[in-house]
């Protein structure tokens, strides 16, 4: 179990990570308590957070941004052993002036500090980082819940050994066939290696699969194997036209494909969701018994709650992904998130609490005036991506 939970004050209350996985507006009252977590005066499971939960935040949607943003990636490196076809990183060689490691232990500090609520360590491939597992094992110091993002394939259980338990991996793979792979190389007996690693030395885990037009026809069999096997139900995501992909356009779904991606989509999650360790795990919560104590960290379905309340994708700040590309802008953003935290109003006596039994709404509703957005399912203009990504 973690010591402290990772939080951010905004306008309106403080958004936390609660140890059971959900993100929650609470009532700044928790605070004091947040820091004796911190200062390791009292364990996160001393505290009933449900008294402390807004039901119904007061917030300006308008003008609404989180402090901080709550999920992070960190591109650790652009190597990779592979080259993909559908990359989005272009991944394969580093690039120019990649971040250093003390420039990743730096900005998992910051994130940590800024309150970010879950760290994504991904790449290239972070296993052909020379320091993959400090880094790993940096992160797991932190109270934000941390990913990490692998192929797979430079794995071994002298790595797996030294990480501290609890991390959550996602294991990416694309076709029940290695012969359809655009992945360039597919391992099944590493695959499941892996996962036996990872249950024997207490991580979470659970695959990935980029569904494009030549493994659309593949999904469900992927679906159907990872149950048969036990292994976790994969998480869905979209090929985006963005990256390596943009050479190979004809990997990428098409408008023709939106109605067999989601009757395909629905028929996966109707059958496999049920299928054994479907979520992922907080740090801490599955040393010995992965998959009897795993649960969802709910910061992707927060994010959604927001985009939905607020009417703006991502919300402006709630997801950041960091290489050494981008990292020059961090600066920036911390700095006017400093300005913000500052700024930021302090949440009257009118903001409920749940244990008071008023308000049951989800929070963030829009104001009546500016009626209620329909759920992202039924949004047109968005077209197929979101959909998707709401019902996982
Ligand atoms: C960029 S990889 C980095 C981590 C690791 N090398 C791996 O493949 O898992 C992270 C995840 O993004 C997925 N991905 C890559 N390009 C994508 C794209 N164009 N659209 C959607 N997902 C993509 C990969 O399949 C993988 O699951
Ligand atoms: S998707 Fe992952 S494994 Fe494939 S090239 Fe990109 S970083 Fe490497």
């Amino acid at each position: 179990m973690k010591q402290a939970i990772a939080y951010q004050e905004n306008a309106g209350g403080i958004v936390a990570l609660l140890p059971d996985g959900r993100v929650e507006f609470l009532h700044p009252a928790i605070k004091p308590l947040a820091e004796r977590m911190v200062r390791g005066e009292l364990a996160p499971g001393d505290v009933d957070f449900d008294e402390y939960i807004l039901t119904d935040p007061l917030v300006d949607l308008e003008n609404f941004h989180l402090s901080a943003p709550a999920i992070a990636f960190i591109e650790t490196t652009n190597l990779c052993n592979l080259k993909c076809k559908h990359c989005y990183a272009w991944s394969g060689k580093k690039r120019e002036g990649e971040l250093s490691k003390a420039q990743i232990i730096d900005l998992i500090d910051e994130f940590a500090e800024m309150g970010v609520l879950q760290v994504f360590l991904t790449g290239g491939e972070l296993f052909a980082h020379p320091n993959a597992v400090e880094l790993i094992n940096y992160a797991m110091t932190k109270p934000f819940s941390t990913q990490v993002f692998t192929n797979g394939l430079l794995i071994s259980e002298e790595k797996i050994a030294a990480l501290t338990p609890g991390v959550s991996f996602f294991i990416s793979f694309d076709t029940a066939n290695p012969t359809r792979t655009i992945r360039g190389k597919m391992d099944f007996p590493m695959l499941r290696q892996c996962f036996e690693w990872f249950e024997k030395y207490g991580h979470a885990y659970r695959t990935a699969i980029s569904v494009h037009r030549y493994n659309l026809d593949d999904v469900e069999e992927i679906f159907e194997w990872c149950a048969r096997m036990g292994f976790p139900r994969p998480q869905w995501l979209e090929t985006h036209p963005i990256g390596r992909a943009l050479l190979h356009p004809d990997i990428v779904l098409q408008p023709p494909d939106i109605d067999r991606v989601f009757d395909i989509y629905r028929r996966c999650m109707d059958r496999y969701s049920e299928a054994p360790a479907p979520e992922l795990a907080t740090p801490g919560e599955v040393q010995g018994r992965p998959q009897e104590r795993l649960y969802s960290v709910d910061t992707i379905k927060f994010c959604q709650r927001l985009e939905r309340a607020t009417g703006r994708e991502k919300c402006g700040r709630s997801v950041v992904y960091v290489n050494s590309v981008t990292a020059r802008f961090i600066s920036v953003i911390s700095s006017r998130i400093q300005v913000g935290v500052s700024s930021i109003p302090k949440c009257s006596d009118e903001s409920r609490v749940r244990s008071s039994g008023a308000g049951l709404r989800p929070p963030w509703t829009r104001p009546a005036r500016f009626g209620l957005l329909p759920p992202i399912a039924q949004t047109p203009i968005i077209g197929p991506r979101r959909p998707i990504s709401s019902a996982r």
